[in-house]
């Protein structure tokens, strides 16, 4: 028995979603039950040692704002610093739950386990996947050793910076790419295939209590036929920065790199990354656009915003 404690933190999601019927895996509304009763409905859940539970928010993770994070934020710091806490999980809806974990990574840069679980089916489903996801997470937040902010579902441990949601609707939702997982859980034990990810360069230099006002970042996507128009109204509005989500190797409809080296000239920050779900961009040297150093757009989007809070 380990006698430090387990912070679990509730932000809403599926995993705390409710349908009229137990057969109903698609007709739910997220985040309706609470982070105790959640809990207090997964048996043996406290045999590894203590938890304490605190609902942070209560939202579909699709919604996820500035401000939620901000809170997260900065309760994860504050639980990061406490002697007798082992570790953290965040239950989380698994839509928007890579960029969350990339945030989190990325501003709090914690040395204990930062663990972000979800689910698939609602809490009120036949068969729930949420709790056996809780209950690895919890293995994977005792486990000693472990730290940084990763992500557990479907008994697969996901870094924060190479997580994907890859599926609206299997359980195994998520995919780390190329870099593939950093382990599994398996009957409460853990089986690494990776090494538990180190620091990112890419990182905030900026206290979350004293943001006030988060920079305007957008992703723009180039296709067949995109056009500048896009960027043209973003800057009539007032853009602090644009993620491209390129073709292939980061190449751009030239209709659109036109516009978007224009809006680089009036000293908008702007990146380049792949809508390719594997792969990175390769950058070659005297490339007009930067790079995103191997992150996805929503990612960049993040590293660009806390890049331009600084
Ligand atoms: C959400 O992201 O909050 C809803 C979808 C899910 O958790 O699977």
């Amino acid at each position: 028995m380990n006698f430090k404690k387990i912070v679990i933190l509730g932000t809403g999601g599926t995993i705390a979603g409710r349908a009229s019927s137990a057969f109903d895996n698609v007709g739910y509304a997220a985040a309706q039950v609470g982070i105790a009763q959640l809990l207090a409905d997964i048996p043996s859940l406290a045999e590894g040692g203590p938890i304490i539970s605190e609902q942070i928010a209560q939202l579909d993770s699709k919604d996820m704002s500035f401000a939620v994070w901000q809170q997260l934020a900065q309760r994860v710091n504050y639980f990061l610093a406490c002697d007798d806490v082992q570790g953290i999980v965040i239950t989380h809806g698994t839509d928007t739950l890579e960029e969350t974990a990339y945030f989190l990574q990325a501003m709090c840069r914690p040395d204990k386990p930062v663990v972000i679980t979800c689910a698939m089916r609602p809490a009120t489903a036949l068969v729930p996947d949420g709790p056996q996801n809780v209950l690895d997470a919890l293995a994977v937040a005792r486990h000693a050793g472990a730290s940084g902010v990763v992500a557990v579902c479907a008994g697969t441990i996901h870094g924060a910076v190479d997580v994907q949601k890859v599926h609206p609707y299997k359980l195994d939702a998520f995919s780390s790419g190329d870099a593939g997982p950093i382990g599994y859980v398996e009957e409460g034990r853990l089986r690494l295939v990776r090494n538990w990810p180190v620091a990112q360069e890419q990182r905030a230099h900026v206290a979350i209590e004293k943001v006030a006002k988060w920079p305007r970042v957008e992703i723009i996507m180039s296709y067949a036929g995109a056009s500048g128009a896009i960027v043209q109204a973003l800057l009539d509005q007032g853009v602090d920065g644009l993620v491209v989500a390129a073709t292939g190797n980061g190449t751009v409809h030239q209709d659109l790199q036109h516009a978007l080296l224009k809006a680089q000239a009036a000293g908008v920050r702007v990146v380049r990354s792949t809508r390719c779900v594997n792969g990175r961009v390769l950058p070659v040297p005297g490339d007009a656009i930067a790079d995103s150093n191997g992150l996805s757009p929503v990612k960049a989007r993040v590293a660009l915003m806390l890049e331009l809070l600084a």
